[in-house]
């Protein structure tokens, strides 16, 4: 059986920022606070849907795998914000990307979504049912902020990354995977007001509840304990890791889980100052920004670490191939925007209040 192995990568972070200090501008925080809790400095917000950022981020993915996107055979799609419900963001992507002769799904284990679906890509490639795999992250979040919550409001951001994956050579591609759940706990992370369970429950729409606490408490036990079993399953010791890529949902979990994986600093990639938590988006933004800073040489063993609402976990083991740098280059963006990340975070709570009759 063939590993998988990335062959390609690229991001799409949209171009409107929202600082911590317009934060405090329109609700009860500040920079220090957010700063210090979570290690978050600014976030983007799209002015665009989910399907088009995962399609900007999959033509740079699919360029630098020096493809076509014909040549994908299989697309997946990890999100938990798709455009809509049917058909999957998945579809709507392979229309917008011309990827015509791949099957197409969406994944949604939140923000374990990106380790999720590279074990579908692994399994499928595995057994030769697909050969090369378009895997995207991408997450518009911006739709649950609620400014009226500001133990969420805070913490999140929008943007898509993507990877190509393709049968490995003989010593690289996924080298082990490690996935959970805990059904149970499902309560602590949650978004209600978009279901079967809600239909016509309009006022509750998009609720995002969390319970900060439990959810960081369960974070840094299953990512620490996924990530050291995934690079046992390797037959790999930790300090065989070269660079652990994290989900970037808080500096503090990043920091606990690297402790317990006795890893230095210096081998955790940490971008989340400049995009907050994007979810099932933020691993394969950090994999490509760690690229293009040079940070993966040629065989190094790459851990990525992922946890979110389920709750879901899951980590991956993997020694990158030869090739750090691309074969080909797009110059795909989503079209300019002449609003701020404030405007549109605005715009996105009137038409809340409007929804719930309140404005
Ligand atoms: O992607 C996976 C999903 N999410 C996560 O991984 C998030 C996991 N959890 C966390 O990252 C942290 O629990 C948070 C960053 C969400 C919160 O940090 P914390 O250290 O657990 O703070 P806390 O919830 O215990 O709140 C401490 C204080 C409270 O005030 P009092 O009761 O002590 O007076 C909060 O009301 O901080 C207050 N607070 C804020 N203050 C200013 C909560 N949010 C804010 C805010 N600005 N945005």
């Amino acid at each position: 059986m063939r590993r998988a192995t990335i062959t390609g990568w690229g991001k799409c972070t949209p171009p409107a920022v929202l600082t911590n200090e317009d934060l405090e501008a329109v609700m009860d925080t500040n920079d220090e606070w957010i700063t210090t809790r979570t290690g978050i400095k600014e976030r983007r917000i799209t002015h665009t849907e989910t399907s088009d950022m995962a399609t900007v981020a999959g033509r740079h993915a699919i360029a630098t795998a020096g493809l076509e996107p014909e040549d994908i055979d299989l697309l997946i799609l990890a999100t938990c914000t798709p455009d809509r419900i049917i058909p999957s963001a998945a579809s709507l992507v392979q229309a917008k990307l011309g990827v015509t002769n791949a099957a197409c799904l969406d994944v949604n284990a939140a923000c374990s979504g990106f380790v999720y679906g590279l074990s579908l890509a692994n399994g499928m490639i595995a057994t030769g049912a697909a050969r090369r795999v378009l895997l995207i992250g991408a997450e518009k979040l911006s739709t649950l902020l609620d400014i009226e919550d500001r133990s969420t409001a805070v913490l999140f951001g929008d943007g898509a990354g993507a990877v190509v994956l393709e049968p490995a050579g003989d010593g690289d591609g996924v080298l082990a995977l490690n996935l959970g759940t805990d059904g149970g706990l499902a309560g602590i992370l949650t978004v209600t007001g978009f279901g079967t369970e809600e239909i016509g429950n309009v006022a509750e729409q998009f609720s995002l509840y969390m319970d900060g606490q439990e959810v960081f408490r369960n974070a840094v036990t299953q990512m620490g304990e996924a990530a050291t079993r995934a690079v046992a399953e390797a037959g790999l010791s930790l300090e065989d890791v070269d660079i652990l890529i994290p989900h970037q949902a808080n500096t503090r979990i990043i920091d606990a889980t690297a402790r317990r994986m006795k890893l230095p600093p210096e081998k955790v990639f940490v971008n989340i100052t400049g995009y907050g938590n994007t979810s099932a988006a933020s691993i394969p933004i950090a994999l490509t920004e760690a690229l293009e800073s040079e940070l993966i040489r040629p065989g190094a063993v790459i851990v990525f670490v992922a946890f979110g609402g389920g709750l879901t976990w899951g980590a991956a083991c993997l020694r990158f191939g030869d090739r750090v740098t691309p074969l080909g280059t797009s110059d795909a963006r989503l079209p300019a925007t002449s609003f701020t990340g404030l405007d549109l975070l605005l715009q996105r709570q009137d038409e809340r209040r409007r929804r719930r009759g309140l404005a």
